[in-house]
């Protein structure tokens, strides 16, 4: 279960690193913390390129920041953006990886939240259930 003060604290973390996402094609900075199972907060941000399509968004550069340090269970993930957008289908597909049905809090810049979780945003993902085994 995750706590009010570790939702809290991930809300926080989320905003605070958004300021420091490299977003100057889009405009559009997005900061996002993620829960792993140890109680450590990873964070990360949309980091764009001049080669547009080059871009990683903020959730899976948080996801990929706890794999390289050796955690793969995600408890729960917040995201930052001016107006509270929604994980891209790209980023829902990773993040199940990782998790099972967490809660995903969304936040815009005045601090307002929606809850949803991951199966609401990405019902019936593909998973390695559908891997056929040899
Ligand atoms: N972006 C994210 O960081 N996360 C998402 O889930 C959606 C989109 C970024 C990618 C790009 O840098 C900018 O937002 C506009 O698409």
């Amino acid at each position: 279960m995750v706590s009010e003060e570790q939702k809290n604290e991930l809300l926080k973390v989320a905003c605070q690193v958004r300021s420091i996402a490299y977003a100057p094609y889009s405009k559009y900075s997005v900061g996002a913390a993620i829960l792993t199972e140890d109680g450590r907060i990873f964070s990360g941000v949309n980091v764009e390129n001049a080669s547009h399509s080059l871009a990683i968004c903020a959730e899976r550069s948080a996801i990929f920041s706890a794999v390289t340090a050796g955690v793969r269970r995600i408890l729960a993930i917040a995201v930052c953006t001016e107006n509270a957008g929604s994980p891209c289908g790209a980023c829902r597909q990773v993040l199940s990886e990782f998790s099972g049905d967490i809660p995903v809090w969304l936040s815009d810049d005045k601090g307002n939240v929606r809850e949803t979780t991951l199966h609401v945003l990405l019902p019936d993902f593909f998973g390695p259930h559908h891997l056929i085994a040899d």
